[in-house]
């Protein structure tokens, strides 16, 4: 698959895609969106200082940058939470392009970013399972195919981060039966973020009977989602009428 590299107005890279006619990132910055989006809002930081292991699970793996944060994170702030991290990606990029792309202005540790083109070098078809740093408890699963055929037995995330291309060019992985397969690998504490912000998405995880609210998005962005299978995760943010846009969705509303 092609993809070509530019560099967001943070300074990091992303990658645009010729197969979905779409960037990776933001491209007013690729590092800070996924940082407020899958780490702050979550509430995965906190998180990370008070538990003793966590699973994230992730939809696109991509560049990595993800998986890079929160490396970097762990190692800067000495943090020793085991935690494993899955993702899954239908279309690797190359180690060429792994080692192409730069996100130095964030991620310092020059032995975090040099393990990307490792991963990619090394990458089989099915699951993988990476611990490519010594001082850290951090795992990561790396499914090399697409969502649809990703079984692990025994998930339970703690952490969703749902980083598709938009539903307009990766609808599959915004239909209600993607939020449902999301639910079973979800527990009641589990909490789902996306960049998204469409109604359409949004139905499909009422669908799902996750409970779903809005927050300000990243970079002047006006909304993102979060969704929890608990009410009460969500009590610091704007909740949807989840049972009126499940309707909607349907009824094909958003057809
Ligand atoms: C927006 S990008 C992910 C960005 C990534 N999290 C990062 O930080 O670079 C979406 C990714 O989903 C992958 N993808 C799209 N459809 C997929 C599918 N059905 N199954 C698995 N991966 C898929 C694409 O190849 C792409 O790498």
């Amino acid at each position: 698959m092609s993809q070509h590299i530019h560099t967001t107005k943070d300074g990091s890279s992303t990658l645009f895609s010729e197969k979905f006619d779409q960037y990776y990132h933001n491209p007013n910055g690729a590092a800070s969106e996924s940082l407020y989006v899958f780490f702050e809002q979550s509430g995965l930081f906190r998180s990370l200082e008070k538990s003793d292991s966590l699973t994230v699970l992730e939809i696109g793996f991509g560049t990595g940058l993800n998986f890079l944060l929160l490396a970097d994170h762990l190692k800067q702030n000495h943090i020793q939470t085991s935690v494993d991290f899955y993702s899954v990606e239908a279309y690797p990029i190359s180690k060429e392009t792994a080692t192409d792309i730069n996100f130095t202005d964030h991620i310092s540790d020059p032995e975090i970013t040099d393990a990307l083109p490792q991963i990619f070098d090394s990458l089989k078809p099915g699951m993988n399972t990476f611990q490519p740093f010594d001082d850290l408890e951090l795992s990561l699963h790396l499914f090399n195919g697409f969502f649809e055929d990703f079984n692990p037995s025994k998930l339970s995330a703690d952490f969703i981060f749902h980083d598709a291309f938009s539903p307009e060019v990766n609808a599959e992985l915004w239909s209600d039966e993607t939020f449902n397969k999301l639910a079973g690998y979800s527990h009641s504490d589990t909490i789902l973020t996306t960049y998204c912000a469409a109604s359409k998405a949004r139905a499909a995880m009422c669908v799902a009977n996750w409970y779903v609210a809005k927050t300000r998005g990243a970079l002047g962005k006006r909304e993102m989602t979060i969704a929890s299978r608990s009410e009460e995760k969500l009590n610091d943010f704007k909740r949807l009428n989840e049972s009126r846009l499940a309707e909607r969705y349907l009824n094909g509303d958003f057809e």
